[in-house]
């Protein structure tokens, strides 16, 4: 055992080797949204339900908005600098250090290279320059692959996906987030030596095309989710994170966790 493998005990649930990760990190790009308004309000609530394995946020909120009813894993943001008021989202840099992440207690770090876009080489280097730090310390890295607003067809293209996760991890990130690919999926999980988690961008139209995505995403080797959005702006975001919940670690199929949304949502 060493720092990196026990610390990835606190993201990875040791049973079924994936993870339900909740996301809650937008607000440092794009304001207090609809779901996150009462930050604070919502970590409670949804970690309360006891079916988050871990949490990803900046520094700014895990220290005047973490406190959470259990004990879940945290994964620090650590890029950023840019907003939807700038020029250009996708020119992110590092916004927390390894020792700083030690410092508050956080299991892994995180940040953002976007793959194909202007900042595609800043970001990369970053995200290699970041995987050095985070070995100094046996700390994981979640490479989290964007493509900028440019690329809005790449996101559904396995190929573009494939290569943005196996770039990410040759960069040295020890998990990737990236889009889930409706067609072709296993082949990016397939070309990438690290565990591969799917982000939810945008809200779904439906509760069900979330769990539709999350299914497809398992079903062709996903570890789990990044999530936020589909989560805590649904309608229903505990009965929904419940169902999640049975599909990433009992095995439930749609409909099954269908079942369980709509009961949980009745009541
Ligand atoms: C926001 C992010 C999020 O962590 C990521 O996109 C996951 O959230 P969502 O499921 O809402 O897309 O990088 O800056």
């Amino acid at each position: 055992m060493n720092g990196k493998e026990r610390r990835l005990r606190n993201i990875l649930n040791r049973n079924t080797g994936r993870s339900l990760v909740l996301a809650v990190d937008h607000g440092m790009a794009l304001g207090a949204m609809s779901g996150i308004v009462d930050i604070a309000g919502t970590i409670r609530s949804l970690d309360a339900t006891g079916k988050v394995d871990c949490w990803l946020m900046t520094k700014g909120i895990y220290t005047h908005a973490f406190d959470p009813a259990g004990d879940p894993g945290v994964i620090l943001r650590a890029s950023g600098g840019a907003t939807i008021a700038g020029p250009d989202l996708t020119r992110e840099g590092p916004t927390a250090s390894a020792e700083e992440a030690l410092f508050l207690g956080a299991d892994a770090m995180a940040t953002t290279a976007f793959i194909g876009s202007g900042y595609e080489h800043e970001t990369l280097v970053g995200m290699a320059a970041m995987a050095t730090e985070c070995r100094k310390w046996n700390l994981p890295l979640l490479g989290v692959i964007g493509l900028g607003k440019t690329n809005e067809e790449k996101k559904k293209d396995p190929k573009f996906i494939a290569l943005g996760a196996r770039v990410g991890a040759e960069h040295g990130a020890d998990i990737i987030k990236t889009y889930y690919t409706e067609n072709d999926f296993d082949k990016v999980v397939a070309g990438c030596p690290v565990p591969v988690m799917i982000a939810g961008g945008p809200k779904c139209e439906t509760n069900l095309d979330t769990l539709k995505m999350i299914h497809g995403a398992l079903q062709g080797g996903a570890r789990g989710i990044v999530m936020g959005r589909n989560v805590w702006q649904s309608p229903h975001p505990t009965a929904l994170l419940s169902a999640v919940y049975g599909l990433i670690h009992e095995n439930m199929d749609v409909n099954e966790a269908a079942g369980l949304l709509d009961h949980l949502a009745a009541r």
